[in-house]
């Protein structure tokens, strides 16, 4: 956590989370309770957090102060399939597991399925994210080509996690994570009982009873009844409650060293091997710390709940590496006379989708400009209107400096027909449709329900004749 001060004598003082996660995971029981007590299910946060970064530097790479976001997905330890991981299992991406760090390889393309079926990635549930984490990345305009998932070595594992796969970037300064894809097994919310002495476990339906096996230490009351008397069934309780793991610690050191000193009620009793003997049964589990057996007489049916603490997967998102990442990789110099920039951000993100662009100051163009500014509006597509008095051509640079995906010409054929042309940043290609099928057409570009290529084959590529556009 990264300390602060609060108020203005700064005698409070306050602590920065270093991640969203944990008021995820404080919030478990009435996340739960919000799902009807049923696994598995997610809870997503976006917010800022906080780290003593020791120099911040990079723009928003390394930064004290940044956003985040980050989905927690709760499951049964033992069951970490993913109802829809067949739906990604072909999504090919380049991996770099630990083995091939090792051996200092490169990123190999595989399939998520592939990945998960070898044991490469550890679970259906990780590998479902990481494939996921994946299309989201493109989506927002990263590059296929400059994205890779590279496992955690052992060594720099968090102390939370089992497996962890983060999502690198490939940067000027070198492939950086923005993404981290964890198995944080039960660490956090067992972590959160401990300290907070509340039970954060879910529980589940079980067709059987639960098994166990269970560790009796016996004592020899022949021996020790004289010797303790009155303290026998104090030294008896204490046998019982005693962890399976300091059972086991005291045969080992009866056996290993002939003695075993136990504490009693303040009282050190020194135990030999003859004074007790082990035994070692399979039990149906009624009660514990980890397991609960309910009987409960209901239509004449025997209920059987098995308590447990839920393990998480946590894809995290560090969103202003992310946003730094998408300008970078979306950055270009256009070839010209001299070189223009160029922000090739997808649609869906382009802070502006379309401008609208009359040809020249024309008052006939006025009313154009305004019914497709309501078609816009009404289609819920972010435009501008550039009617300044700068050529076009200039125009047109403008709008791809700042990442518009789209243009959207009215000229003088449009006095005659009603038609507009609809220019593509990228490929400057353009096509002649009618004013009243514009919005829709955009409306499903930016929604990626149609590409620029389909929208050719449809209208056809137009060509003005004699036009430098
Ligand atoms: N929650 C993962 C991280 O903060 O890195």
């Amino acid at each position: 956590m990264f300390p602060t001060f609060i108020g203005p004598t700064g005698l409070a003082k306050g602590y920065l989370r270093p991640e969203t996660a944990q008021g995820i995971f404080v919030n478990f029981k009435r996340l739960l309770e919000y799902n009807q007590n049923k696994l598995p299910f997610a809870c997503a946060q976006i917010g800022t957090s906080f780290r003593n970064e020791i120099s911040p530097r990079q723009g928003l790479l390394r930064l004290r102060e940044f956003q985040m976001a980050e989905v927690e997905h709760f499951l049964h330890p033992k069951d970490k399939s993913h109802p829809r991981f067949a739906q990604v299992s072909h999504v090919e991406l380049h991996l770099l597991p630990r083995e091939a760090q090792e051996l200092a390889k490169e990123a190999e393309i595989r399939t998520i399925g592939e990945a998960v079926r070898s044991g490469m990635i550890n679970s259906e549930t990780l590998g479902y994210y990481i494939a996921r984490t994946y299309l989201f990345l493109l989506r927002a305009g990263i590059k296929p080509d400059k994205v890779r998932f590279r496992q955690h070595l052992a060594t720099e594992m968090a102390h939370y996690a089992c497996d962890c796969w983060d999502a690198e970037l490939l940067l000027a300064s070198g492939w950086i994570e923005c993404v981290g894809c964890a198995d944080r097994s039960a660490y956090d919310l067992q972590r959160h009982s401990e300290f907070s002495d509340q039970q954060l476990m879910a529980t589940e339906r079980l067709d059987q009873p639960l098994r166990r096996e269970v560790m009796f230490v016996l004592p020899n009351k022949a021996l020790l009844g004289p010797l303790l008397g009155k303290r026998m069934t104090a030294v008896q309780k204490c046998l019982d409650e005693l962890t399976v793991e300091s059972k086991m610690a005291m045969q080992r050191q009866l056996v290993e060293q002939g003695t075993f000193v136990l504490s009693v009620a303040g009282e050190e009793l020194e135990l030999r091997p003859e004074m007790v003997s082990f035994k070692t049964e399979e039990q149906n589990v009624y009660d514990g710390t980890c397991f609960g057996y309910l009987f409960m007489l209901f239509l004449s049916s025997l209920l059987l709940i098995e308590h447990f603490t839920p393990h998480v997967i946590e894809p995290s998102f560090g969103i202003s590496r992310l946003v730094y990442a998408i300008l970078e990789q979306n950055f270009y110099l256009r070839d010209g006379d001299e070189p223009r920039a160029v922000l090739s951000f997808p649609p869906v993100i382009a802070p502006v989708a379309v401008t609208i662009f009359p040809l020249l100051n024309n008052k006939g163009f006025v009313v154009f400009i305004e019914k497709l500014s309501k078609e816009f509006r009404q289609a819920e597509v972010l435009f501008k209107v550039d009617d300044s008095n700068v050529n076009i051509g200039r125009r047109y640079v403008r709008a791809d400096e700042t990442g518009c995906a789209f243009g959207c010409t009215i000229d003088f054929d449009t006095l005659k027909d009603d038609t507009v042309t609809l220019r593509e940043r990228d490929s400057m290609g353009q096509a002649r449709l009618p004013i009243s099928d514009v919005a829709a057409v955009v409306k499903a570009l930016v929604q990626q329900k149609c590409t620029w290529e389909q929208l050719i084959k449809k209208y056809g590529l137009f060509v003005f004749a004699g036009d430098s556009r």
